[in-house]
């Protein structure tokens, strides 16, 4: 089975005051783009070698699911959050009467998974690669092992792996409150369906960004009130949507690297049009209204800041094909 997992930019997000359990309240749009990681799941007696040259989970990790990746840096042991999927699932899987033998009465054994993670979606960029291969193997695995456990029942075992998961497993384009797990969809910008996707290449560390937003004072409970009217906001043209878009979190990121700033400065300057960050960084984004124009400004971006730079599709049709019920 093979699952893509797309990677998503915030749109708009803006953070309310520090909760009591260390998270913050959230009011984000959230949408996909047409870049992807890939996940395939082989049962493990067809699966051996899946890819004899890959990293792999060390033996004595080895349980219901055995990972490997493309990328070697990848950490495919417990720390992976498709491991942790795996495991969460089977734990529920249990609670629900499954058994990994197949013995008492049940027809439907977790039986021991192969998983391949082809990387692509940078870590550290908030484009949420991890949350997404997590709710991949979520959705996967359900299926391959027959459990059939509800939506509502992944969503909670989403909500537990961390607050980007659960939008991973609900409509591509999705409000997001509480700390992130509270999904509700939305409707698809309509025009701008093209983005650019600015890779700076290094990494920001989401729980050093949200620390910095509390310590500048910037998450007021003012960034919470009032709601936009999405459905307008959905309707209009690239540029006339991005200049209303906000992320509270682009403050606190720039401060604590002054070269994002500096890069956003000048893409906004060159480019000649608003660029904001997606989610605690350090992905920066622009949508455009046609795939020419996406293709023209990735090209300038790539000049301009000599980072990489994507042209890439808001909710992808490649994403729509494989998910269409
Ligand atoms: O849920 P997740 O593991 O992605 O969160 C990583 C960290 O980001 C949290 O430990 C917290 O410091 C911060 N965070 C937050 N408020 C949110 C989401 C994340 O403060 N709504």
């Amino acid at each position: 089975m093979r699952i893509p997992a797309p990677a998503k930019i915030n749109l708009h997000l803006r953070v309310g005051p520090l909760r009591d359990d260390g998270f913050h309240p959230l009011l984000s749009w959230i949408v996909t783009v047409g870049l992807f990681d890939t996940l395939t799941l082989v049962r493990q007696p067809d699966a051996d070698p899946l890819h004899a040259e890959a990293i792999s989970t060390p033996a004595s990790t080895r349980r219901i699911l055995t990972l490997s990746s493309n990328d070697p840096s990848l950490p495919v042991d417990g720390q992976n959050l498709v491991v942790r999927a795996a495991t969460a699932l089977a734990d529920a899987a249990r609670e629900a009467g499954f058994s990994p033998s197949g013995k008492g009465g049940t027809e439907n054994p977790l039986s021991p998974v192969s998983a391949f993670l082809n990387k692509r979606i940078p870590a550290g960029a908030g484009l949420g690669g991890g949350s997404s291969d997590a709710a991949a193997a979520l959705i996967g695995l359900n299926r391959l092992w027959k459990l059939n456990l509800p939506m509502s029942r992944l969503s909670e075992i989403a909500a537990g792996l961390g607050s980007d998961v659960p939008f991973f497993l609900g409509s591509s384009s999705s409000i997001c409150t509480g700390r992130g797990e509270v999904v509700q969809p939305a409707l698809c910008p309509d025009i701008c369906r093209w983005a650019v996707l600015v890779l700076p290449g290094f990494e920001l560390a989401t729980p050093a960004v949200y620390r910095r937003l509390d310590e500048l004072q910037l998450a007021g409970p003012e960034n919470l009130a009032g709601e936009p009217d999405w459905n307008a906001w959905a309707r209009l043209p690239a540029v006339d949507l991005m200049s209303r878009l906000v992320n509270d979190l682009e403050a606190p990121a720039f401060d604590l690297c002054p070269a994002l700033g500096e890069l956003r400065r000048s893409l906004e300057i060159n480019l000649r049009r608003p660029v904001r960050m997606s989610g605690s960084g350090s992905s920066l984004f622009t949508l455009c209204d046609s795939a020419g124009e996406a293709a023209t400004l990735a090209e300038q971006a790539l000049r301009v800041g000599q980072v990489r730079a994507l042209a890439v599709e808001v909710v992808s049709r490649v994403e729509q094909a494989f998910f269409a019920p």
